[in-house]
């Protein structure tokens, strides 16, 4: 199997994104509308303001649906229209705090929702590749030093954490019960923080430096030694366009992966904003520092390592970008945003060295 993700596959193929509107769903809209496939995207309205998906320029080029994962009516409809011969699934509630504040709404979108897709993939032939994308947060998290195996017992511990442990069981009490004997290939992935330029959601630490340095204000870290896997948002999105491609040639490669980076990407908050600040003070004026407020919010899981064996040697598969490029290219684009570039050229451009 190959490690570079071979786009040419894509061209011509009908392709439907759930979540599309949000971070890492306009970035892959946006590779796979460049690689010629015919996307529909189905979510609701950008979850941000500024938001990527709105100056990606990818009106006209794909056909974006707006509509709620939880109304199953709406969806089919969408589905059937779009007749797709993959399905990528990433809508979901995908805040850890917001899942503290509405529980109920997280459930409903990011477990209801997965049994709402796996419905329409069952009720329409035309689909062969399905990929849902969970998280790293979705094992039970033990509180040790050893990476997490896909075998792992899955029980994350906030409700948006849970949620998508459930979502991974609805998938595979769908693949048991109905796929299996389809003509239809089923994988989760299950990504750690992803970082890159464009995500401009609150109580993210990539953002959260972002606006700080365009207003020239302090950042305000709330945790600075808190350790986590950071990879740049081209990093899983590449993962699951090449475990999509494999199983739909040849079912075999349906299973459970996750996505990480190596462990020396895995670095502390502190780490992160240092290295943020020293990048952007390299391409703007406007000054960027910050400072430690720690402000005991809600129990959040210490970090929880992934091991990645199972993607690399079923393909030969490894991280491309390491923590301080992540940063680099993040910065990179944050900076032609702050002065009012072409930020889907700086797309464009990172779309082509990363996959080139
Ligand atoms: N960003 C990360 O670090 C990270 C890490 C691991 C996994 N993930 C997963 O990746 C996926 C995408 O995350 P993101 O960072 O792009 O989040 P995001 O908030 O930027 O995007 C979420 C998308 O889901 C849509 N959505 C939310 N609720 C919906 C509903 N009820 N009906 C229809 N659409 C709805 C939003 O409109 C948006 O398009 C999520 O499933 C998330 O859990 C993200």
């Amino acid at each position: 199997m190959m490690n570079r993700t071979d786009l040419s596959f894509y061209r011509g193929k009908r392709v439907l994104i759930t979540g599309h509107t949000g971070f890492k769903g306009s970035w892959l809209c946006r590779i796979l509308v460049n690689a010629g496939a015919v996307v529909t995207g189905y979510s609701l309205e950008p979850p941000t303001n500024p938001a990527l998906f709105d100056m990606c320029g990818l009106e006209g080029k794909m056909n974006s649906v707006i509509g709620d994962i939880r109304d199953s009516e709406h969806l089919k409809e969408a589905f059937a229209k779009a007749q797709p011969e993959i399905v990528l699934h990433l809508a979901a509630q995908p805040i850890v705090r917001d899942s503290y504040k509405n529980p109920v709404y997280t459930y409903e979108t990011n477990v209801m929702g997965t049994v709402n897709i796996c419905e329409c993939v069952r009720q329409n032939a035309c689909v062969k590749s399905f990929l849902n994308v969970t998280t790293d947060k979705v094992y039970e998290n033990k509180e040790w030093v050893w990476g997490y195996r896909e075998d792992e017992p899955l029980d994350g511990y906030d409700p948006y954490s849970n949620s998508k442990s459930c979502s991974e069981l609805v998938t595979h009490s769908y693949k048991n019960s109905f796929f299996n004997d389809m003509d239809v290939a089923v994988s989760t992935a299950r990504a750690g923080n992803v970082i890159g330029g464009g995500d401009f959601a609150n109580d993210r630490i990539v953002p959260d430096c972002a606006r700080a340095s365009f207003a020239g204000t302090p950042i305000v870290v709330r945790n600075p030694h808190s350790t986590r896997p950071y990879q740049h948002v081209l990093e899983p999105l590449a993962a699951y366009l090449m475990i999509a491609k494999a199983q739909y040639e040849d079912k075999k490669y349906q299973g459970y992966y996750n996505v990480g980076p190596d462990e020396s990407d895995c670095v502390t908050t502190g780490r992160l904003v240092d290295t943020f600040c020293e990048a952007w003070n390299k391409v703007s004026d406007k000054k960027a520092s910050w400072i430690n407020k720690y402000d005991g919010g809600p129990h959040e899981a210490n970090f929880l390592k992934l091991d990645c064996s199972k993607l690399k040697s079923t393909f030969g598969w490894k991280p491309r970008w390491n923590f301080d490029e992540a940063i680099n290219r993040s910065v990179e684009w944050y900076n032609v945003y702050d002065n009012n570039g072409d930020v889907a050229a700086c797309m464009d451009r990172q779309i082509n060295e990363f996959f080139g």
